[in-house]
């Protein structure tokens, strides 16, 4: 099997896919409070385009694939994009993170299609905080999808925080007291400036140490586990809990050293860091491999060793720029 390595040797075998820029929240971190103009329908990826694009990262090395949003399942053809692209020869995991509001409706269908993992984002366990961050959304819906989900036994359902300093972060107690009872994954993560300008994220940044203060102050023994998973997590388990909890750090600890993926985004650009700017358009090269082939490995031969998140404006030397993109347009 080929691989695909980046000018820095780092192996690339996952695909960040993004299905849609559109959803039906607007999460404070996420999108600006009057929403974003969504991408036209024509603009947006076909599902054939979808699939033929996937095979040709399968023969190149790609053999796990997430997708991502916007929000996913607003996309009334997301059961059989998930079917086929896990019916494509050499993808071996296919993964959704969704805001968990279809999952009710859902979950039973994306399972039998051959979904293998599901990340679902719940920020807090209050409503009326709930309704804030994701501006107008109703707790009670997303309860209930992770409730059909964890029916159908998918391989570790995580449960995505994103800590807002002052909305949610005297909330880390409830949601490792949550992993008690539930076998499922909570990820504490880092809010990042992607599409929030420097100046009114560094206000609402909290880092993650936190965690292991809240575990050690109310005498919750943790110690760290594997979990299957591609992304960035360090996961840890409370000694006698059924579920575990992880943490994704790219401000207080970087991890790009070991950066395996690529996104694609909704409009058909493929981009190599979710942070810069840089991103080809990929979209006419599908039926064409050869030339899909070499623009990717043109992006993976000039992909940045790191993002400079935190960077101090002041100290910002603008050679390349953050990207233009906010979250929801590139699927996080
Ligand atoms: P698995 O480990 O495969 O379960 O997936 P994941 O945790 O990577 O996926 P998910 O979509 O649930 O993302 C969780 C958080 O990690 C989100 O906040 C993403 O934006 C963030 N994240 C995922 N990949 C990267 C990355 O390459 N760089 C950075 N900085 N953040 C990432
Ligand atoms: N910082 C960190 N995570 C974010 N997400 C969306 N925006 C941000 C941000 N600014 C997360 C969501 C979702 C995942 C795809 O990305 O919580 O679970
Ligand atoms: Fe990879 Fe960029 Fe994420 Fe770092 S920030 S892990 S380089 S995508």
């Amino acid at each position: 099997m080929e691989k695909l390595y980046d000018q820095y040797d780092r192996v690339h075998d996952y695909v960040r896919l993004s299905i849609t820029d559109r959803c039906n929240l607007r999460c404070v971190y996420c999108m600006p409070k009057e929403g974003l103009p969504f991408f036209p329908t024509d603009k947006v990826l076909s599902q054939d385009e979808i699939v033929q694009m996937i095979e040709n990262f399968a023969e190149m090395g790609i053999s796990k694939v997430r997708i991502t949003g916007g929000e996913p399942l607003l996309r009334t053809d997301v059961v059989d994009i998930v079917r086929r692209i896990k019916a494509v020869k050499g993808i071996d995991d296919v993964s959704i993170t969704t805001n968990g509001l279809f999952l009710t409706k859902k979950a039973k269908a994306l399972k039998e299609a051959g979904l293998d993992r599901l990340n679902i984002s719940l920020d807090t366990f209050q409503a009326q905080r709930y309704k804030e961050i994701t501006r107008g959304g109703n707790i009670e819906q997303v309860l209930d999808g992770i409730n059909a989900a964890a029916e159908l036994n998918f391989n570790k359902i995580k449960l995505n925080v994103v800590l807002i300093k002052g909305q949610n972060d005297d909330e880390v107690l409830d949601f490792l007291k949550y992993t008690q009872y539930h076998d499922v994954n909570v990820r504490f993560i880092e809010f990042m400036p992607i599409g929030n300008s420097e100046k009114t994220w560094k206000k609402e940044y909290v880092g993650l140490q936190n965690v292991f203060k809240t575990c050690e102050q109310n005498g919750l023994e943790y110690s760290p586990i594997e979990l299957k998973g591609n992304g960035p997590s360090d996961n840890y388990q409370i000694k006698g809990f059924k579920g575990s909890f992880g943490l994704i750090h790219p401000i207080s600890s970087k991890f790009c050293e070991n950066c395996n993926r690529l996104r694609i985004t909704a409009d058909g650009y493929v981009k190599a860091c979710l942070y810069w700017n840089e991103e080809i358009d990929i979209r006419k090269a599908i039926p064409d491999k050869k030339e899909f082939q070499r623009l990717i490995q043109k992006l993976l031969d000039r992909k940045p060793l790191n993002h400079e998140m935190a960077m101090d404006e002041s100290d910002r030397v603008i050679d390349k720029a953050p990207t233009w993109r906010h979250m929801s347009q590139i699927g996080g």
